[in-house]
């Protein structure tokens, strides 16, 4: 069996002799004496053969990837390398067992490799050998530990709920497995324990949590994937304020085991209409500045015809300033920049420059008074740059919101260690859905709404706040939660409001209601995205890095060809039938 790990050897060994074993990370023959990487899990160590030992016969016929036993001497090196961990040593061989070989492998294992993902993805097994995502996925494990070990310290229960269920109103679609027993009826996968969680504070478990695997059929973006895993807490005789106190320290913890960062507690809380007025997004990334100001007013006499098209439509003007830029932004940064922000809706991007006088695409039209008034507001200091919006405020306040990120990256104002967290609250309990041409629940339907708020739920929509939460750390929101309904009546409400009919919320959450009628205890919870959590920690911006079998951007497995046909017989037992066109592939 294996013992030693490679990095764990130092110059503490020096004069040992030991016996290793991994895979050939590089071989080079330097006119006689061999040399070889030596990786393993944990990394790197160099081998050194030398043309008088015994392993030097079967050291020049190894190949990248083979996987090898070796046993050797710990040496000091002569030229230590400083980019390894074990660049002190090396290892003088005297014994070389080969005991795999492998063919070329189709990309070479290497950390700054060019392959294409989507070769990686199909190699995954190869790719996962890659030092840096090895370190990913094993950082992921010691996060999932150091959450346990909190939650299991802290009184936390962990139960698992099952992954064949109903569908749950997480508000995603579901992924949905036919029953064969039960032909025509569908077991919904879970878009998180939801349900499960709140009917176990039922139970009396009071603190339960779970790592739990989550499947939503929604498009997906760098943050998202169909399968994820969260965090799922739920906690009985609580409100919200328990709750986050909970999630922070639990987040602080993380940071401090796994990072080594003190996060000061407690942490910065802002409303959902402040974040969205600030920064134009529910998940603000704080950590650079350049805030969203409002500069209707300024323009209330202007002479710009767009400008006053939409102050007579009750629109808004909002600009941001990048600060000492104005020289990096030609005609055609210009003109990309109002492309990217038409992809967010906003029908143009104005702009002016501090240089002697103002310039830019409005500078004609500006009079002295609003000038002066702009340079007052946004304390404008020469080779500033000002970016407007302005339109309906949703589309304004998004589209900025997002220029705001984007010019940060651009003009590199984010510092990748830096950690900024936040708590976003006060969610609104509706949002209007211009597609369902209706308000829909912003959360799921179980959402307490503020105390206050109760009584508007059917009457003032557009004004009811919940008790909700999410974490936002740099910009991801890597976890949300809420202090749920446990009242029969508020719940009824709730259905009521989100046009459920008595019948329907019978037919769909029946069951819940039910239990609600036997003593059930105030309860909330929250959960933690853990892929986030993990691309948070380990400095990457792509899901796909923190999990080890990932599915692409369409939502397939490259490595196993998921989701594939399946035989007739299968969907016979299942009382399927496929349209006839699926039909004639599947044979
Ligand atoms: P929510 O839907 O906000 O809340 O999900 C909680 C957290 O899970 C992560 N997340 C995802 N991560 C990767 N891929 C996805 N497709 C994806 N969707 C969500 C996010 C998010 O903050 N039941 C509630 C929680 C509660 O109220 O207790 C829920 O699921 O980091």
């Amino acid at each position: 069996m294996k013992t030693i790990e490679n990095n764990t050897i130092t110059k503490e060994n020096i004069g040992q002799t030991l016996e290793l074993y991994g895979w050939v990370q590089k071989k080079r023959d330097l006119g006689g004496v061999i040399f070889i990487d030596l990786r393993d899990r944990s990394g790197l160590i160099q081998l050194i053969v030398h043309p008088n030992s015994k392993a030097y016969e079967i050291a020049s016929t190894l190949k990248n990837e083979y996987a090898i036993k070796v046993k050797g001497t710990v040496n000091k090196r002569e030229k230590i390398n400083s980019n390894m961990k074990t660049g002190e040593i090396e290892i003088d061989t005297e014994e070389v067992e080969i005991i795999n070989t492998a063919t070329d492998t189709p990309f070479e294992i290497k950390d700054d490799t060019t392959a294409l993902e989507d070769t990686r993805l199909k190699y995954r097994y190869l790719d996962l050998r890659r030092q840096s995502l090895k370190d990913k996925i094993m950082k992921r494990a010691k996060i999932t530990r150091c959450i346990r070990n909190f939650l299991d310290d802290n009184g936390f229960i962990d139960i698992e709920t099952p992954v064949l269920c109903r569908s749950t109103p997480e508000g995603a679609r579901d992924y949905l497995v036919p029953s064969r027993i039960n032909k025509g009826s569908f077991y919904a996968l879970p878009q998180s324990p939801q349900i499960l969680k709140q009917l176990l504070m039922v139970s009396g478990f009071e603190k339960y949590y779970q790592i739990a695997k989550c499947f939503r059929d929604e498009d997906l973006r760098a943050d998202r994937q169909p399968e994820f895993t969260q965090v799922d807490v739920e906690l009985s005789f609580v409100d919200e304020f328990d709750v986050m106190n909970v999630i922070e320290k639990l987040i602080a913890h993380i940071f401090k085991e796994i990072k080594g960062i003190d996060i000061q507690l407690p942490l910065k809380r802002m409303k959902y209409d402040d974040a969205i007025r600030l920064y134009g997004s529910d998940k603000p990334d704080l950590r650079f500045e350049m805030p969203i100001q409002e500069v209707t007013d300024i323009f209330k006499n202007t002479s710009l015809e767009f400008f006053q098209k939409v102050i007579k439509e009750e629109g808004i003007i909002n600009a941001i300033v990048l600060k000492n830029a104005a020289d990096k932004y030609s005609r055609k940064n210009m003109d990309k920049l109002t492309e990217y922000v038409k992809t967010y809706k906003a029908t143009g991007l104005a702009y002016l420059k501090v240089e002697d006088t103002l310039t830019g695409s409005i500078a004609k039209n500006l009079s002295i008074e609003e000038i002066t008034n702009l340079k007052k507001e946004l304390n404008l200091e020469k080779n500033d740059i000002i970016f407007f919006i302005s339109g309906k405020e949703k589309i304004v306040k998004t589209s900025l919101g997002a220029l705001r990120c984007k010019l940060a990256t651009d003009n590199n104002l984010i510092n990748e260690e830096d950690y900024k967290l936040l708590f976003v609250t006060d969610f609104p309990v509706f949002e209007y859905s211009e597609q369902e041409n209706r308000y829909v629940a912003c959360h799921h339907p179980f959402t307490a709404p503020k105390d206050e708020d109760i009584d508007k739920l059917l009457t003032d929509k557009a004004n009811c706040y919940a008790k909700a939460y999410d974490i936002v750390i740099n910009g991801y929101e890597a976890g949300g939660g809420s202090i749920r309904i446990h009242n029969q009546d508020t719940q009824k409400i709730m259905f009521e409001s989100l046009g459920l009919s008595d019948e329907e919320a019978k037919n769909k959450f029946g069951f819940l209601m039910e239990a609600f009628k036997y003593g059930t205890p105030p309860h909330g919870g929250f959960a933690l995205g853990l892929d986030r959590l993990t691309m948070l920690l380990t400095n990457t911006n792509n899901i796909r890095d923190v999990i080890a079998f990932p599915k692409t951007a369409s939502a397939s497995c490259l490595l196993t060809e998921a989701p594939n046909t399946v035989s007739k017989k299968q969907l016979e037992e299942l009382g399927l039938y496929l349209k006839e066109e699926s039909h004639e592939k599947q044979n």
